[in-house]
């Protein structure tokens, strides 16, 4: 990869090919995903009613900007949002992150906004600069003013939140920082100080959402109900997508000329989006939190008394697995891809699993064995 930028340290392999929760690397070797290309492809790589919505869709129009109307944006709008919702696409996580920050400091009139050490948010200079991880904004400086970090479900944070604040962004479970459980009394201290004093609550769900952790949004599980919720990843799984559902009483901050993107609802990730949310059903949901139990067994019982694992941690089918530090977790993927099972990490060497959604218990069952035995 002679000219692209270094930015990733990659694997020496390019996964060509995807069928049903499978990828096929350029050497012939197949492997079983435990990554849905981090945590995007929920639905695997051979979704029929995915395919065919971007395919009908392809064959018609792919892109005429934000200048008409669009009966796709109502849908996918339609489907996320609740009747006291409105939504704003864009293209990715960072983005929808992005609005988020920029509708919160316009409706408030105000700047300050509170997030969390190991939060991730993205890494545009907005949502970079709420991201709680200096190793990602080391050498960015200056970054967007008045952002104060807290620990994560530390009271402390509570008492920080008056008026003065104009939002509050936080993630249910930390993704990249470390698979961390946010905790529900916690989560909803945070949530009654927000509405005590007037400040926004934005939560971001672009890794929780679209039914990762067994709910459409994983801050059902808690209770929750944000001002503003940001998703992406998942939405389109695959095709670049992202959103900012917020409630209708912030229209008159977003008007005409505030904020805009060339890109953002464009009609190919919107047929994909289509195609995602008309499956995720009721009982496409159930299907997941069967699973996830099943899943959740079989690390409790068989994962967590190994020597090597600390601590597992996450919801659903989002699953942190905490490695002794003797142990790299960098040394263990690489041993998991020599199975043919492909896994994710997250800081303080945590290995991430973010298996398709559709993956049957079976092939579960089987990755997990495989993590066993090498963790073993
Ligand atoms: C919670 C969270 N927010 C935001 C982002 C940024 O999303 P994107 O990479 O699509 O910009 C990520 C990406 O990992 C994420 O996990």
């Amino acid at each position: 990869m002679e000219h692209v930028f270094p930015t990733y340290s990659r694997f020496p392999f390019d996964l060509v090919n995807g069928h049903d929760v499978y990828l096929d690397d350029n050497h012939g070797k197949t492997y079983l995903d435990f990554t849905s290309g981090i945590g995007v492809c929920s639905f695997g790589y051979s979704n029929e009613i995915i395919q065919q919505s971007v395919e009908e869709q392809i064959k018609k129009v792919w892109h005429i900007s934000n200048l008409y109307e669009s009966e796709l944006q109502d849908k996918v709008a339609d489907q996320l949002c609740n009747d006291d919702q409105l939504a704003f696409f864009c293209n990715s996580g960072t983005e929808a992150n992005e609005a988020a920050f920029k509708l919160a400091r316009k409706a408030s009139g105000k700047s300050t906004v509170i997030a969390f050490n190991n939060g991730f948010h993205g890494r545009t200079y907005g949502s970079m600069s709420l991201t709680g991880n200096p190793d990602i904004r080391r050498g960015f400086e200056p970054l967007v003013p008045d952002i104060i970090f807290a620990d994560y479900n530390d009271d402390a944070a509570i008492n920080l939140i008056n008026s003065d604040v104009a939002a509050v962004i936080l993630e249910v479970i930390q993704g990249e920082g470390g698979v961390n459980n946010g905790n529900k009394s916690w989560l909803q201290g945070i949530q009654k100080a927000c509405h005590d004093n007037g400040v926004i609550l934005i939560i971001d769900e672009v890794q929780t959402g679209i039914g990762r952790t067994g709910t459409k949004f994983a801050f059902e599980q808690f209770n929750l109900d944000p001002d503003i919720i940001t998703s992406a990843k998942a939405l389109g799984n695959g095709t670049p997508i992202g959103a900012m559902i917020g409630k209708k009483k912030f229209a008159k901050f977003f008007g005409p000329g505030t904020h805009g993107t060339t890109f953002g609802g464009n009609k190919i990730s919107l047929a994909a989006a289509t195609g995602v949310l008309q499956q995720l059903t009721p009982e496409f949901l159930d299907g997941v939190q069967n699973k996830s139990k099943t899943v959740w067994d079989y690390l409790n019982n068989e994962i967590a008394p190994l020597n090597s694992v600390t601590d597992i941690s996450g919801l659903g089918l989002m699953i942190g697995i905490h490695i002794d530090d003797k142990f790299p977790v960098g040394d263990v993927i690489s041993q998991l891809q020599d199975a043919g099972l492909l896994t994710l990490s997250a800081k303080y060497n945590t290995l991430r699993l973010l298996p398709p959604l559709v993956m049957s218990e079976e092939e579960l069952l089987n990755g997990l064995e495989k993590i066993k035995l090498v963790l073993k």
